[in-house]
């Protein structure tokens, strides 16, 4: 077979973001695109010669498609193998698994999580090193660089390799072996999660609903909660992945997910909800008529985390990303274990993950993970939960109000305002920033502000410093406001306000947070001038 070897020039803004590249599918099907960014982050890594690569996507449209390219891309640069997902599926965790099980040197993921998919949607790629997690800062500065300078690609001339089997066959010199997506997935929960007593749960009448969302955890969810732990069939929704996600937006929150929402919160809700998204590493909890917060689910996780048999002999530590809430900061405190607080994204998470400095992680986005892999697992998220449902035979709500009378709660919300003008949106921070240093002493709606800053991190493991990592505004109170922009999007700029309020009064603790935080949303307005900058006078999202 031949190896092509075609020229190529630049292609502007292939820097990864939060979380990898993320562009219009239509961009990523553009000439020399997909191509130059996989050249890039080949040889930004020091080249594929005799490496194993773990290979799969959510199945969005473009998945398979893009999949062929970089096989063939991986062939012509004298990789030894591929082991590619069935149907080249893999969820983001399964994926951080099999890196880290075969001991591979990396992995391809082809996915634009929860964001919408389809021709006219999004597609995404991450590559994630040999421990299994997101290629950190330094690493994807390495790749952008190489997406500045790049002259041309190698890539193999060779028809498709067939995925719809598992077994192992040759692309050229290349081993490319199709696994079950699945199986080794399902097979570390058994380990990790006490499955005799959520089977004897589900076997009592406690009832559960999962929505895949049309998306990847379909096959998981399937396997796991109705074939493992016997939940009836229909326990398990909108399980078959969809190359468009049956026209949705995968995102496992109360507005994307307002269908379950419905349910859990109607006549006859089950006992617990469950979603995940696009790739499977998000998740939302919500029991009968209870939703709980991103935030509040770490803390609740940590603070119970020794009913599960992964983590009986307790925590190393615990990290959640700067803008989610301080909940579980008090249980940490309480259970004298180290916090971590860090800039958004899971990437952030690995090296304390490596280090045994943190046991489980969090963010407000509806990630939650541990040190099993290396990103943020959806169903590992549910299966935790139900395990520390059967073990205290409480429901999520009773949970989460034992929980807030012992810690105090954490009233907290986040106003995202979508495709706002990039422009206007970076001008709101550079005069937020500006000002920074004049706020403290100031009041806003009523309330005093106590700090102010901009967000560095210091990674304690390496010393590397991540800065610009959003604004912090401490106000009177327990309240917080922090702003950033999302780096994330592919439509002009997202702004993300993050508002929080500390509650520990035992009569306070069930109010709407909308309105427990009323005074915390109209000073944020006060001093970041959302609509003066945005000419919006209401979120697209409140989460
Ligand atoms: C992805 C990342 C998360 C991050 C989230 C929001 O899901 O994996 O780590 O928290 O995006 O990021 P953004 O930059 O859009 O706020
Ligand atoms: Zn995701």
């Amino acid at each position: 077979m031949q190896i092509h070897t075609v020229k190529t020039t630049p292609i502007e803004g292939q820097k990864p973001g939060t979380s990898g590249l993320r562009k219009k599918t239509a961009v990523f099907m553009g000439p020399h695109y997909l191509e130059n960014f996989i050249q890039s982050v080949i040889t930004g890594t020091g080249g594929a010669q005799g490496k194993t690569y773990v290979l799969g996507g959510d199945g969005r449209y473009f998945n398979d498609r893009a999949a062929q390219v970089i096989l063939r891309m991986l062939a012509a640069q004298g990789a030894m193998k591929v082991i590619v997902g069935q149907n080249a599926l893999l969820s983001t965790p399964a994926a951080s698994h099999l890196i880290r099980k075969r001991g591979a040197d990396g992995g391809f993921i082809m996915s634009a999580s929860h964001n919408p998919g389809g021709p006219n949607e999004d597609f995404g790629v991450k590559f994630n090193g040999p421990n299994g997690g997101p290629a950190p800062e330094g690493m994807t500065a390495k790749m952008y660089e190489e997406t500045t300078r790049i002259t041309e690609y190698k890539i193999l001339d060779a028809q498709d390799v067939d995925f719809s089997g598992v077994g192992t066959q040759k692309l050229g010199e290349l081993e490319v072996e199709v696994v079950d997506p699945v199986a080794d997935y399902a097979a570390m929960m058994e380990d990790l999660f006490d499955f005799d007593k959520i089977r004897a749960l589900l076997a009592g009448g406690f009832t559960m609903r999962f929505d895949a969302m049309h998306a990847v955890t379909g096959p998981y969810a399937k396997a796991i909660f109705e074939g493992a732990l016997g939940a009836p069939e229909g326990s398990v929704i909108n399980a078959v992945p969809s190359p468009d996600f049956g026209g949705g937006h995968p995102d496992p929150n109360p507005i994307w997910a307002k269908p379950l929402m419905d349910e859990m919160f109607g006549p006859d809700a089950p006992d617990f909800g469950a979603a995940s998204d696009g790739d499977g590493d998000r998740n939302m909890i919500v029991g009968r008529g209870a939703y709980v917060t991103p935030s509040d689910s770490l803390a609740v996780l940590a603070a119970n985390a020794t009913l599960a048999p992964a983590y009986k002999g307790g925590l190393a530590g615990v990290a959640r990303s700067m803008p989610t809430s301080g909940a579980t900061d008090r249980v940490a405190e309480a259970l004298g274990i180290e916090c971590h607080e860090t800039p958004t994204g899971w990437k952030f998470f690995g090296n304390l993950l490596d280090a045994g400095r943190a046991t489980l992680c969090g963010e407000e986005s509806a990630g939650t993970g541990s040190d099993h892999v290396r990103e943020k697992d959806g169903v590992w998220a549910v299966l935790f939960w139900l395990n520390i449902l059967a073990e205290t035979g409480q429901s999520v709500g009773a949970l989460l109000e034992a929980h807030w009378r012992k810690f105090g709660r954490n009233y907290y919300s986040r106003h995202d305002y979508e495709a706002v003008d990039s422009a206007a949106a970076n001008t709101l921070v550079e005069e937020l920033r500006a000002k920074l240093d004049d706020l403290p002493g100031q009041s806003f709606a009523g309330l005093t502000v106590e700090g102010a800053d901009e967000f560095a991190y210091t990674d304690p493991t390496d010393g590397s410093v991540s800065e610009g990592q959003g604004i912090r505004i401490m106000l009177e109170g327990g309240r917080r406001i922090v702003l950033r922009l999302s780096g994330t999007g592919t439509d002009g700029a997202t702004l993300r306000v993050y508002l929080e309020r500390l509650e520990t009064r035992p009569d306070h603790l069930d109010h709407d947070p909308q309105e427990a935080l009323a005074d915390v949303i109209a000073a944020a307005d006060a001093i970041a001038g959302i609509t003066r900058h945005t000419g919006r006078d209401a979120p697209d999202v409140r989460t």
